[in-house]
């Protein structure tokens, strides 16, 4: 069996208020292999961006607790860490990609050196190897001229190459497990295409395990090789690309395909969306919390929330949901 680089067990993060305890994320579970790319999916609101701070450890900078649960990481147990402990991990061990890149830039330093910077600090490199080593990260991801590129500041670039560049740094200290969270969301469309041909470009060549964070189903079709569906805090199906893409067991997963824009697609024809709207935290309906947007809702759907359970004789395909089946599961 393949190594388990990352595990996460009944996550349960939140924020605390006079009232008690805002549940971000109820109870999550899933693992990464080594070299496997795990992608969450949902909509804005599910709770996907807090699961990548808990694990990384940053929700503590936002106002949020991890009140339940285990995080291990390489064999090592992550939610007791001290933040000292956790900077060490961080950038080299453990690295983030996130949606905007001039954030994760620093404005006065050359990108050059912002990588040198990270291979010094973390891979006790000396300066001119620091430097070559940045050179050649910066050619990995496909940046031209990339000698005369390391010497300029993230304003002299467009954000497609400021991402290419957040891309070079997160790999530069070869790291583990890449956590990238919407890396292509704030990005033009046609740049969107560039940087996911280049982070499948490096999937293919590096392998590094990647917890990949998107709101787009046909993005995880493209980069994943286990996709998890979560609504509401909850992880309400999980299994491979294939799996979930051709036999959801989920009606929000179904709802989710068939959201997906199709190139055959009559223009200007209507695209599906799921009724309703993801509820707030805090807000959570009894039952399943899925049930008052679910087209096959039945009364057992408004009392018992159901848990995420294996399908008969596919242990990795799981789902929480009462049907027994989906009526239709074509995704059209
Ligand atoms: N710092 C915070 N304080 C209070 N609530 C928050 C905070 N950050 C996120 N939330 C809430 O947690 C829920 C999940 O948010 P998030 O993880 O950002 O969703 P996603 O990344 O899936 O769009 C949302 O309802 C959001 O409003
Ligand atoms: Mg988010």
């Amino acid at each position: 069996m393949a190594k388990k680089i990352l595990e996460v067990r009944d996550l349960t993060v939140g924020f605390p208020r006079e009232h008690g305890l805002l549940k971000a994320t109820d109870h999550v579970s899933f693992s990464i292999e080594e070299g496997q790319t795990l992608c969450i999916v949902g909509e804005s609101g599910s709770g996907k961006s807090v699961t990548s701070m808990a694990i990384m450890r940053l929700i503590d900078y936002a106002g949020g607790i991890i009140a339940e649960g285990k995080i291990t990481f390489d064999g090592e147990e992550l939610t007791t860490k001290k933040q000292s402990e956790m900077n060490r991990i961080r950038g080299e061990r453990l690295a983030m990609i996130f949606q905007d890149p001039m954030s994760a830039l620093n404005p006065v330093f050359s990108v050059g050196d912002q990588i040198a910077e990270s291979l010094r600090i973390h891979k006790g490199m000396n300066a001119k190897d620091a430097w070559n080593k940045a050179v050649e990260m910066l050619k990995l991801v496909g940046i031209p001229e990339a000698e005369i590129r390391a010497k300029q500041y993230p304003f002299e670039m467009s954000g497609g190459m400021c991402q290419r560049v957040v891309i070079a740094m997160a790999l530069a200290c070869d790291p583990e497990l890449i956590i990238a969270d919407e890396p292509t969301t704030a990005l033009d469309v046609t740049i969107q295409a560039q940087i996911l041909d280049l982070l499948r470009r490096l999937k293919r060549e590096l392998r590094t395990a990647t917890l990949l964070i998107t709101h787009d189903m046909g993005v995880a079709a493209e980069m994943a090789d286990r996709i998890a569906v979560m609504y509401a805090g909850t992880i309400v199906e999980e299994g491979t690309v294939d799996e979930v893409f051709r036999t959801p067991r989920h009606p929000y997963t179904v709802g989710l395909l068939r959201s997906i824009p199709r190139l055959e697609e009559e223009p200007g024809s209507e695209l599906y969306t799921i009724q309703g709207s993801i509820p707030g935290i805090g807000e959570l309906p009894q039952g399943c919390r899925f049930h008052p947007r679910c087209p096959h809702a039945m009364s057992r759907c408004f009392i018992e929330e159901p848990s995420l359970l294996a399908a008969k004789g596919k242990e990795g395909h799981r789902a929480a949901c009462w049907l027994e089946g989906i009526p239709e599961v074509s995704t059209r």
